[in-house]
């Protein structure tokens, strides 16, 4: 089936038009085209997402869009579901992608259903064109770790269709933590991809804290690790390239740490198959890699999404409405409630 999507959710508005079949026990996605049109340039100057200018450009951006889709030949009236990010994220954002594909579904007559933006980072990991060749029983019982501005954690994913949280952060999420240590760093926003550019040039000679690391549950904590940062350059202002690098790595190195560490305890308690890891702080390579050759050491399938489909993106919400749509309608509100929606 052909599955129209929309993401609104933060700052990035997003469509996409995606092929969907196989079902639940062999789903297969090709993204036929995603467009992502990016607010950075206009969050930037206040360091983070303002929610009003979020909405403003949503509704500039989304009738652009749908037309740059138009000019390359796809015709809305051939698709058989529209899907539509419903939370979490900034309301304000959020509605202006509800009412948009609301309008848009009474115009042409189509079905329309609403994803969780958490499932779509979850299942993003199968829009990999070379995911067709993977048949989904050697993937489960797996252990998912969600990695965004606004998440952290970590679900048992008992099959494509069920999962339970066994983990979240009890305060910052993990790229809000990225965030919020380039603000110190006079680094721009978003300050996850600053930070690791940063990173790659440093060296992490600074021990900063690992929170939680040793505690037998799978939460996290991120905040600690960020005022242990800011009393660090209280002290010892980065007065250089080099020790804004270092600290960059440092920080760097203790929340991969933190996050492979937990990860793979959680993989080995379950005793999964595979370690999926999605969100926007998944584009990071360092945290990619060194989880990859974890998994790998302790002979644990990893998986990961494309580049292009780490961060935001409406291609993802497409691949979860295919299989939510497939769940029928009691089990999608049973795995919201799992994902506290
Ligand atoms: O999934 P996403 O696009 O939006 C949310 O759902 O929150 O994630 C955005 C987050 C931001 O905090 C951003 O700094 C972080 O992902 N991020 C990164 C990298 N690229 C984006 N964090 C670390 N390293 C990266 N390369
Ligand atoms: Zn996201």
């Amino acid at each position: 089936m052909t599955i129209w999507s929309i993401e609104t959710s933060c700052d990035e508005t997003a469509l996409a038009v995606i092929k969907a079949s196989g079902g639940l026990s062999r789903p297969k996605f090709r993204v036929l085209e995603s467009v992502v049109s990016s607010q950075v340039p206009v969050h930037r100057p206040f360091g983070g997402v303002v929610p009003n200018l979020a909405k403003r450009e949503h509704l500039k951006n989304l009738p652009v869009l749908f037309e740059k889709l138009s000019v390359k030949g796809f015709d809305i009236k051939k698709a058989d579901l529209l899907a539509v990010t419903v939370g979490p994220g900034l309301e304000p954002a959020l509605w202006t992608g509800v009412n948009f594909a609301k309008e848009l579904a009474k115009k042409y007559k189509k079905p329309l259903i609403g994803v969780s933006h958490l499932e779509g980072h979850i299942y993003s990991f199968l829009l990999s064109k070379n995911m067709e060749r993977n048949k989904l029983a050697g993937i489960f019982p797996a252990i998912a770790l969600l990695v965004s501005g606004g998440h952290t954690l970590i679900l048992k994913m008992k099959s494509i269709k069920e999962w339970k949280k066994m983990g979240e952060t009890r305060d910052d999420a993990v790229g809000e933590a990225y965030d919020k240590i380039a603000r110190l760093l006079d680094l721009p926003y978003p300050g996850g991809p600053e930070i690791e550019k940063a990173a790659r040039s440093g060296k992490p000679l600074i021990v900063f804290p690992r929170p939680m690391i040793d505690h037998k549950n799978y939460d996290f904590s991120f905040s600690g690790l960020k005022t242990a940062v800011l009393y660090y350059l209280r002290d010892h202002p980065a007065k250089t390239a080099d020790d804004k690098n270092n600290v960059a790595a440092s920080f760097q190195e203790a929340a991969v740490g933190v996050l492979v560490k937990k990860t793979i305890k959680a993989a080995l308690d379950t005793k999964a198959k595979s370690i999926i890891l999605s969100g926007g702080v998944a584009a990071n390579k360092r945290l990619r890699g060194e989880l990859k050759k974890a998994a790998k050491k302790n002979k644990v399938n990893f998986f990961a999404p494309e580049a292009k489909f780490n961060t935001d993106n409406a291609a993802m919400i497409a691949a979860a409405a295919y299989l939510a749509n497939l769940r029928g309608k009691k089990r999608r509100m049973a795995a919201q409630a799992n994902l506290g929606m």
